[in-house]
């Protein structure tokens, strides 16, 4: 029988997984949901590319329009949850935080100047994402001022819940971080 690994495993393999659906695209990391809240306070979940993690700072960056209901969401409400499910390896991560936006400074130059051309392309459709349009538009050929709409999201996280759908009973853990403390625990699946 596999043994129960301990709670800094758990939070070391959660970490291990993020990092790789940056860098893996069949990886169902690479592709999370993530979770806002409106300006009616209602929730809001769409997909998006996981393009960055830095474990230390526990920040993920995600890359968005500017124009979208996400980008003025976050301006109300900057608080804001990542949910993944990996159904080969029976893992779904749950995190929270908060997200920083970043339009005109040295994050997002860095972002942009480093996407290929072909994702930069998205972001000179006109009009913005989720305008009503009587047909669906064609896409964008040419850079036509994308960067005036493209934003990066840093959502740094506090709260982590790790399950794993195990044969040997299930296994819920939930990590949370404050400014000079790790708290962690199993928790009844
Ligand atoms: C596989 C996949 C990847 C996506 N990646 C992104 C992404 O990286 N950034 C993004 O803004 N939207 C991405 N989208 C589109 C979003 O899911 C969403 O439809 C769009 O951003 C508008 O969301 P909003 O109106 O809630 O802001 C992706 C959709 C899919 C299906």
């Amino acid at each position: 029988m596999t043994p129960v690994p301990a709670l800094p495993e758990l939070r070391a393999e959660a970490f291990r997984l993020l990092s790789r659906g940056v860098a893996d695209r069949r990886s169902a990391f690479h592709t999370p949901t993530l979770a806002t809240i409106g300006p009616d306070g209602a929730p809001q979940l769409r997909t998006l590319v996981l393009r960055g993690f830095d474990p230390a700072a526990r920040a993920l960056r995600l890359h968005t329009d500017r124009r979208s209901a996400k980008w003025s969401s976050l301006a109300g409400d900057a608080r804001a949850a990542l949910h993944v499910y990996d159904p080969g390896a029976q893992i779904q991560l749950r995190l929270s935080g908060t997200a920083s936006r970043h339009a005109e400074d040295e994050v997002a130059d860095a972002a942009w100047f480093a996407s290929q051309p072909g994702s930069r392309l998205c972001y000179s459709v006109s009009p913005g994402p989720g305008t009503p349009v009587p047909a669906p538009p064609a896409a964008p050929r040419a850079d036509a001022g994308g960067r005036a709409h493209f934003g990066v999201l840093r959502l740094v996280f506090d709260r982590l819940e790790f399950l794993h759908l195990h044969h040997a009973g299930h296994r819920r853990a939930r990590f949370a971080w404050g400014t000079d403390w790790v708290e962690e625990t199993w928790l009844v699946p």
